[in-house]
């Protein structure tokens, strides 16, 4: 499967999910990219959206396009977040954060009326953890302390890139924290953010509205019913 193609075309479906004007809460990663673009086009044509993102990285897209932004202070009330995911399971909870912007997606996803998952099929799973760990937003002071406890849970891996300790948009450091497949998300959500140091986790429980899930042949609109 032509995974690029199929994450644009779940990031375009998306636009049929937006009302025709109104506040748009913008997520992070290769996914969400798509859909900003489209967005952008969309803000060109005269629709009167207005963006908050989620990570400076689609900030700096959304101003490139010409999408008005708000300020990251808040409050704000989002009419529709699209973003994307890196693991969905049955009841539509989810693992975020390969790209490191959990925290700010979960503010962002909290403070929407409704929030709009886009994914490509290779995202879907029975149960959370069979595939991806997940990414823990930690605090960079005594990180390694916190991380002996998020050892109790499973492993955890300090994430680097090229050699680098990666640190987020606001500066803290993520650990991508291996466990057995999960059977009871909002439990271990709970018991992670006990942590002292945590500063937020990738688990999302029931905080999806609509996950959109394509390949290159079908576009699939799965609904949470409740
Ligand atoms: C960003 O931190 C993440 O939550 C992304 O939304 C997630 O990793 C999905 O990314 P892709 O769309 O790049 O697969």
């Amino acid at each position: 499967m032509d995974m690029s193609a199929a994450k644009e075309i779940a990031a375009r479906a998306a636009l049929d999910e937006l009302p025709p004007s109104g506040v748009i809460g913008l997520g992070t990663g290769s996914t969400t990219k798509f859909f900003i673009d489209a967005l952008g086009v969309r803000v060109r044509q005269g629709h009167a959206y207005v963006g908050v993102p989620t990570s400076e990285a689609s900030r700096q897209q959304s101003l490139a396009l010409g999408i008005p932004l708000l300020d990251d202070l808040g409050p704000w009330s989002i009419d529709v977040t699209v973003d994307g995911a890196d693991e969905v399971d049955e009841h539509l909870n989810l693992i975020k954060g390969g790209g490191a912007a959990q925290t700010r997606e979960k503010i962002v996803n909290y403070a929407s009326s409704r929030n709009v998952i886009i994914v490509d099929e290779t995202k879907l799973s029975r149960r959370l953890g069979e595939r991806w760990p997940i990414p823990i937003e930690v605090l960079a002071f005594a990180h390694a302390q916190t991380a002996r406890h998020l050892t109790q849970c499973g492993v955890a891996v300090l994430r680097t890139k090229d050699g680098q300790v990666v640190h987020t948009d606001s500066g803290n450091v993520v650990y991508d924290l291996r466990v057995a497949p999960i059977a009871d998300p909002a439990s271990l959500d709970a018991a992670l953010h006990a942590i002292p140091g945590v500063v937020e986790t990738g688990l999302f429980v029931a905080r999806a509205d609509v996950v959109i899930v394509a390949t290159t042949q079908e576009t699939r609109i799965l609904r949470r019913l409740c």
